[in-house]
């Protein structure tokens, strides 16, 4: 495959959020991720669209799959790519994320990609320097390429997403990948339906024009698409889940609730899974119903259309 260089319909300079992308966007990032795929299954992978570019991973937190992606999406395009590790930056000796990004800015980067607990902070982050940035997780704000990359997933095993019922289940309040999801799905037309308990509900979350069960039988029934989320602890004050034992009965996905979903529902989940929580262990593996995997692969893809997109409103393409 050859590099597209012509994004005329993406004409953004940062990726920052779902919120405020139109259809066309959304739709012209897919097609070009899909060429993407077959480029990632040959041998040789490598292209050279960015070459001589430079690509910074800024991660202030733990992240496997999307830095590892974001990595050989960079490194397959043909730029260099640098792993900023927090631990072992100026960070930990209290220099602000803005010192930080002004610094790196200074060495005439061409991509930040930048995951941060705080929402909104990746956001300020691109306002103060001159190169594209990509959110790859702020808060429980959004997750652009996670919600493209699941978009992918399901269009490839459904051939579309308009139309479709997509339930996204368990805690949506802290879920990043929840909020870009469901901008994304209404979208393409999809249909949204949130299963949760109440206190894992994002505030006002009828805003986002998202049916809204707290049954999991109930919710599940005659959706096409199960994305189970991870419960985020972490971003977690206080007590919002009983117990975890108790957690997995209501709303752990297993074979016997995902029954009342379609017969052919796809089984999702973005990662880091705690299995036998959200997810039974076995369901997981399930590659009949499971395309958790799938979800992985396509995500360098998606991170590769992502920056072939950026590239030619950044001076490239
Ligand atoms: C998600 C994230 O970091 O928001 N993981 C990911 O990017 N694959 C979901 C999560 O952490 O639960």
């Amino acid at each position: 495959m050859t590099s597209t260089g012509s994004n005329r319909e993406f004409s953004r300079r940062h990726l920052l959020g779902i919120a405020g992308m139109s259809a066309e966007e959304i739709g012209f990032l897919l097609d070009l991720s899909d060429g993407y795929v077959d480029l990632n299954r040959e041998a040789d992978k490598k292209q050279s669209l960015l070459h001589g570019r430079t690509l910074i991973n800024l991660f202030f937190e733990n992240s496997t799959r999307t830095r590892t992606s974001f990595e050989l999406a960079g490194k397959r395009l043909g730029a260099d790519v640098i792993n900023m590790s927090v631990g072992s930056s100026s960070i930990k000796k209290g220099e602000t994320l803005i010192d930080t990004a002004m610094t790196l800015n200074a060495m005439h980067p061409d991509v930040l990609v930048v995951r941060h607990s705080d929402s909104g902070a990746v956001n300020l982050l691109a306002e103060k320097v001159n190169c594209a940035v990509i959110n790859a997780g702020d808060g429980s704000h959004e997750h652009p390429t996670q919600a493209l990359l699941d978009a992918l997933t399901i269009r490839r095993r459904r051939g579309k997403l308009q139309g479709l019922t997509v339930a996204l289940c368990g805690d949506v309040r802290h879920s990043r990948v929840a909020r870009s999801n469901m901008y994304l799905l209404d979208a393409m037309g999809a249909r949204v339906r949130i299963i949760a308990p109440p206190t894992l509900l994002p505030t006002a979350a009828e805003r986002f024009g998202v049916e809204i069960f707290h049954d999991m039988r109930a919710g599940l029934e005659g959706c096409d698409i199960v994305m189970m989320l991870r419960l985020q602890t972490e971003r977690m004050q206080g007590s919002y889940v009983p117990s975890t034992r108790e957690y997995f009965h209501f709303w752990g996905l297993d074979a016997e609730k995902l029954a009342c979903a379609k017969p052919d529902a796809l089984v999702m989940h973005p990662g880091p899974m705690n299995r036998g929580i959200e997810i039974d262990s076995e369901l997981a593996d399930d590659l009949t119903r499971s395309v958790i995997l799938d979800q992985v692969e396509l995500g360098v893809a998606v991170r590769m259309a992502c920056l072939d997109a950026l590239a030619a409103h950044n001076g490239a393409g």
